[in-house]
């Protein structure tokens, strides 16, 4: 075996990313318990002095390691951690968005661009996967709407449609996939434009993993976990509601709004408990994830059993 010297070692190459802990965590004792305490933030991250969003809770984060090895990313794999083994082929420079349809000023923007677009700042949210385990993230984004607001989206603007990279080169598991891709989503405006939308660039103060979608993608956190689509290549604004994946491949199962409501069932499942991630028991979920105060008026009126 070959031995360096120290000085002769990258720092980058002591600890592998994910696994940094820091000295008071190990000292505590959290480490003991395993891949599922502490927080465990990469050191040596991107983004440093990020502004603290006043949409971020204040419940324990779910450690790096667990958020970037338990991942649904069917491009790269079914399995939950087939993204972390096999994204590493995803290039993700050079990178562009086309913001385009009903606007005024269709713009592509390159992804160095996006990051400076408008202060990034760090927002700590619930995330509930209609599987039924949630996870709460330190994300790191602004909201969706200060993209929007640029390209000046016309009076027929209703809707919003997201379409993800799909590269069968980069992504050869894809073709395993089970379903239709490239993997897409929508919004309806309102819910666009309403600041909770996270343009996503980021986590735990550095940019996206691979398997978390870099390096660009949304984060909704009032919404089940699949409408936040990753790798964003397309962004069209649209007069009609626009197909998402999983509505395309089962829409007994699976609706266009997908917000998180434990009184409606997944025709498979209840949805009125979760597990978070590392925890012994469930807890009960909460109705549009306990995001109501800044999301609920926008349903008003619908009936939100038909509009699951
Ligand atoms: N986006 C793309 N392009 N492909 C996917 O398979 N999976 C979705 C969503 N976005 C998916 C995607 C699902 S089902 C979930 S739960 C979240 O990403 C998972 O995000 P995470 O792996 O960062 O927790």
């Amino acid at each position: 075996m070959l031995i360096r010297k120290p000085s002769s070692i990258r720092s980058s190459e002591i600890t592998p990313r994910g696994v940094y802990l820091n000295r008071r965590q190990l000292l505590s004792g959290a480490a003991a318990l395993g891949a599922f305490s502490g927080l465990a933030r990469p050191a040596l991250a991107k983004f440093d002095g990020l502004a603290k969003s006043k949409y971020s809770t204040t419940e324990p984060e779910t450690p790096y390691q667990v958020v970037t090895s338990y991942n649904n990313y069917y491009e790269f794999g079914t399995a939950k951690d087939q993204p972390a083994k096999y994204a590493g082929t995803l290039r993700t420079r050079p990178w562009t968005v086309s913001v385009e349809g009903e606007v005024a000023k269709p713009r592509v923007f390159d992804i160095d661009e996006i990051l400076k677009l408008a202060p990034l700042e760090e927002r700590i949210y619930r995330h509930r996967c209609v599987e039924g385990w949630s996870i709460v993230v330190p994300w790191v984004g602004y909201s969706l709407s200060e993209i929007l607001k640029r390209v000046e989206p016309t009076s027929e603007a209703k809707f919003v449609a997201f379409q993800s990279l799909y590269d069968r080169k980069q992504m050869p598991q894809g073709v395993y996939a089970g379903i239709q891709l490239p993997y897409v989503e929508g919004l309806r405006m309102d819910e666009a434009m309403n600041p909770l939308a996270l343009l996503c660039v980021g986590l735990y103060g550095d940019v996206l993993p691979n398997q978390d979608g870099a390096p660009v993608r949304m984060v909704l956190p009032w919404k089940y976990g699949f409408k936040s689509i990753k790798s964003i290549v397309k962004i069209r604004l649209v007069k009609k509601q626009p197909p998402s994946t999983w509505n395309i491949e089962n829409s007994h199962e699976y609706g266009f709004y997908s917000n998180v409501n434990p009184s409606v069932d997944h025709p498979r499942w209840s949805q009125a408990t979760e597990r978070r991630l590392g925890d012994f028991f469930k807890r009960p979920t909460q109705m549009f994830n306990g995001y109501g105060n800044e999301v609920a008026q926008m349903y008003a009126g619908m009936d939100l059993r038909k509009y699951f």
